[in-house]
């Protein structure tokens, strides 16, 4: 009876693990596979994937109905004959020999020409774009635009991108699951690699990953990508370029910074808002990439007076914040003379990112000033200072005494958050 139905339970099974095998390869349900065919890269990448699966298919099932019939047919009866021990088959030997020989060419010869075809030099035309990893985050640079930006990559459809990859540090690797890659961020050594989002795409977002570990925060060590329609990209791209714009009000009598560059107001500081080039929609991120929107909680332990934001005045901020208080040590942004240490990411337009930190926090006021105060906290290892007064520095393991005070760090977002 029990034999009964296990036997008529098996198919059963083996159809419910079958579509529940199918059901999974809805590719919009999993954002970051790389089974998708947006790039020619990925096309060639899937296409030697269903090729060894095929095979392997081949293999496995015929591997499995020979043990099958041979432990059915060749099993032991009550009554039977003892098994007779045999030596050497020089026929079988050699057909399973040659056979998975045979094998392994068909799977080596398209295996060495996708290899050799995605380390091909890239075509005439592709824009040159330079990706540098940092312990943790990204720096991005289009050198005949002009470009450096960090953590958030634009790329036009239609256009082959060639990355130039390379390392501050230690060993990362550049991975767009479902654009192609993945490859390492090697330390003294340029990298290549290339693919072109295909031109039907519509504008979009995706994720990108450290794909090769390089200490504690490896694995908030993100970025975004966003593939853009020509315009889109010449709008973002020709904006990137400009220096930062910050208020449009006279000068006073002595600005910090000289004038040209930024125009100090003297008293409740008025920010014009710069024409903005294009940046890839908040709320189309919102409804239709929910999957590349940070999702990370802020951590317990650290407090900010958020009131504080509201009345946040960033002309202060530019002048006592970021030049004084020692943000100019490590950040550039173009057109603040001084303020062009590469050790951080460049924050020459910071307020048109979607996020922060390595892809790690939405960018927000709340969340920057959190940051500013205590990066270490909100990030494991992270060089960033503590820059709050009276944090608790969790690498050097003492409070800083110095820093900016929850007003002073009001003035600095309030400043950053004018970079669009
Ligand atoms: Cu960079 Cu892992």
């Amino acid at each position: 009876m029990l034999k009964l139905r296990l036997r008529q339970a098996a198919p059963v099974a083996l159809v419910a693990m079958l579509l529940l095998t199918l059901s999974a390869c809805g590719l919009t349900e999993y954002p970051n596979t790389t089974f998708h065919h947006n790039t020619e890269f990925n096309s060639a990448v899937d296409a030697l994937f269903d090729r060894l699966v095929f095979w392997g298919t081949i293999v496995f099932v015929v591997v499995e109905v020979a043990l099958v019939v041979t432990i059915i047919k060749f099993r032991k009866r009550p009554g039977g004959p003892a098994a007779k021990p045999i030596h050497g088959n020089a026929a079988l030997e050699i057909t399973w020999t040659v056979i998975p020989a045979l094998i392994l060419v068909l799977i080596a010869i398209p295996t060495v020409k996708t290899i050799f075809e995605t380390q091909a030099e890239a075509p005439a035309g592709a824009i040159k774009v330079e990706v540098i990893g940092h312990q943790w985050w990204w720096e991005f640079r289009y050198p005949e635009l002009g470009v450096v930006t960090a953590n958030e990559l634009y790329l036009p459809v239609g256009r082959t991108a060639a990355f130039e990859l390379k390392t501050k540090d230690v060993l990362h690797s550049f991975w767009i699951p479902q654009m192609g890659g993945k490859r390492d961020l090697i330390t003294n050594k340029t990298n290549h690699l290339w693919f072109t989002p295909s031109a039907d795409l519509p504008s979009s977002a995706w994720n990108g990953f450290c794909a090769e570990y390089c200490g504690s925060s490896h694995a908030n060590m993100k970025f975004r990508l966003y593939t853009v329609q020509p315009d889109e990209f010449e709008s973002w791209a020709r904006h990137q370029a400009s220096p930062a714009v910050f208020s449009a009000t006279p000068a006073p009598a002595t600005p910090v910074i000289p004038a040209a560059q930024v125009t100090v107001a003297d008293s409740a500081a008025s920010v014009a808002a710069p024409t903005a080039g294009y940046a890839f929609p908040k709320d189309r991120l919102e409804a239709e990439f929910p999957h590349v929107i940070p999702q990370t909680p802020i951590p317990a332990g650290i407090t900010f007076d958020d009131a504080l934001l509201a009345g946040g005045d960033p002309v202060k901020g530019a002048t006592e914040g970021f030049l004084l208080g020692g943000c100019i040590g490590c950040h550039a942004i173009s057109g603040v003379p001084g303020a062009v240490s590469e050790i951080g990411p460049n924050l020459t337009h910071l307020a048109s990112r979607h996020t922060i930190a390595g892809g790690l926090y939405r960018n927000d006021a709340p969340t920057l000033a959190r940051w500013i105060k205590n990066a270490r906290h909100l990030k494991p290892g992270s060089i960033m200072n503590t820059i709050g007064k009276g944090e608790y520095d969790p690498i050097l393991k003492t409070t800083n005494t110095m820093g900016l005070d929850d007003r002073q760090i009001a003035d600095v977002v309030a400043y950053l958050m004018a970079l669009k």
